[in-house]
């Protein structure tokens, strides 16, 4: 029975890594994954499980729910409207009604297997007007009005990985990992947490089909980016939405949280950002340059409408990113250069050599809304759009 008691041994006495390691996973990272896997298999026959995704009154939360239709929606178009609750205490109309949930844009379901899907909705109030944190609904007016400009994105999302005791992932329990370490496109495991995370989330994305571009690990240890695009119009949005999600429920396997904090840590540590390539045709083409600089020559005249679209909040998330330091450019002031990282604006080294490409607008924060960021860039370099915005001070 000698190995029984050096079981219990083992069980009573944990060591001290062992403790943090279960501190820090949530429940559902231990359920048998094996187990899953022997229902996962079992035959559904003609049914498909469509699970339903939408945005909630924060602006920033996913929420889900599945359904079984008879045979397998072929297109957007077969999938039928659904609707939920929407409790007043999510919802800022104060009233609890019904929400109607309206099929956007269609995935394939990386979790359950193909022929299953993901929805991604709009969602609309009972009176059928757009909630006020659906700002996908304007956005794609403003891109149906911008069409012939034929407006290119291509996002980056950084996110920091954290235990359910909302300290980053991996990090010692007490101090901190090394601050010089260059964390950024590393390898090794003194500098990368959490790499089965970022990778199992880049496999989902290519099996869903959603255009992600790339993964590599960022600045701080544990923290992450994933590129979306480049994507025309509203499709970017909805990618992005999408990979986020895909994000937090890879995340529910391995018992971890991925936030998309601006600034997770304070002091001393860099932010997270959601830097927005953009280009139009006419950027696109020879001569582009010039139609590169016109657009920041406008948005120069437009900085608070910007930043005030650039996070839930109006700026004030933000605030506590665009300080100037970090690679980052201070929330107070426009700038724009050629390679620069601390600019709010940067057009890439080789943008510069070709002389016709696109930008990068480094001001959208981690946990911005796509749709506001790219409403906002569009609205002002290919609409034109000028007029005083109305009143409100940059936090
Ligand atoms: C955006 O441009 C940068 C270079 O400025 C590039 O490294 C990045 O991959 C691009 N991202 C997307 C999503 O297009
Ligand atoms: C980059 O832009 C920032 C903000 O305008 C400026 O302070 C800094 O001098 C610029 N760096 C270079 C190398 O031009």
């Amino acid at each position: 029975m000698l190995w029984h008691c050096q079981f219990l041994i083992c069980y009573l006495c944990p060591s001290s890594s062992t403790i943090s390691m279960l501190s820090a996973m949530s429940a559902n990272s231990d359920l048998s994954k094996t187990v899953r896997d022997k229902y996962m298999r079992l035959p559904q026959g003609d049914k498909v499980q469509v699970t339903y995704i939408w945005i909630d009154g924060t602006g920033e939360g996913l929420h889900c729910k599945t359904r079984t239709l008879e045979s397998e929606p072929k297109g957007i178009e077969d999938v039928p409207e659904w609707n939920f609750f929407g409790s007043s205490v999510f919802w800022s109309d104060g009233s609890n009604s019904d929400m109607y949930l309206v099929p956007v844009c269609l995935f394939k379901d990386p979790f359950t297997l193909d022929r299953n899907k993901l929805v991604l909705c709009e969602v609309l109030r009972h009176n059928r007007e757009p909630t006020e944190t659906n700002l996908r609904s304007s956005c794609h007016q403003v891109m149906e009005q911008a069409g012939h400009s034929h407006p290119w994105f291509g996002m980056e999302q950084e996110y920091l990985l954290l235990g359910i005791d909302k300290h980053p992932f991996g990090w010692p329990k007490n101090g901190y990992p090394e601050p010089k370490g260059s964390y950024s496109c590393s390898v090794g495991t003194n500098k990368v947490y959490g790499r089965d995370i970022a990778e199992c989330h880049y496999k989902a994305c290519l099996y869903a089909g959603v255009k992600i571009a790339g993964i590599n690990t960022e600045a701080m240890p544990s923290q992450w980016e994933f590129q979306v695009g480049p994507g025309e119009g509203i499709a970017m949005g909805d990618h992005l939405w999408m990979a986020r999600f895909l994000l937090h429920r890879v995340c529910e396997d391995f018992g971890v949280v991925a936030t998309l904090d601006p600034k997770p840590m304070t002091g001393n540590w860099y932010g997270a950002g959601c830097h927005t390539n953009f280009s139009t045709e006419a950027m696109r083409n020879q001569g582009g340059l010039q139609h590169i600089e016109e657009a920041i020559e406008k948005l120069s005249k437009r900085h608070s409408y910007h930043i005030r679209m650039y996070d839930p909040k109006g700026g004030a998330d933000n605030s506590r990113r665009l300080t100037g330091s970090h690679e980052t450019s201070s929330i107070h002031e426009f700038s724009a250069g050629i390679n620069n990282r601390s600019a709010s604006i940067r057009i890439p080294h080789q943008v510069g050599q070709d002389g016709c490409g696109y930008f990068e607008d480094r001001r959208p924060a981690a946990n911005c809304d796509p749709y506001a960021v790219m409403e906002a860039i569009t609205r002002t370099c290919v609409l034109n759009e000028a007029e005083p915005v109305p009143a409100g001070e940059v936090p």
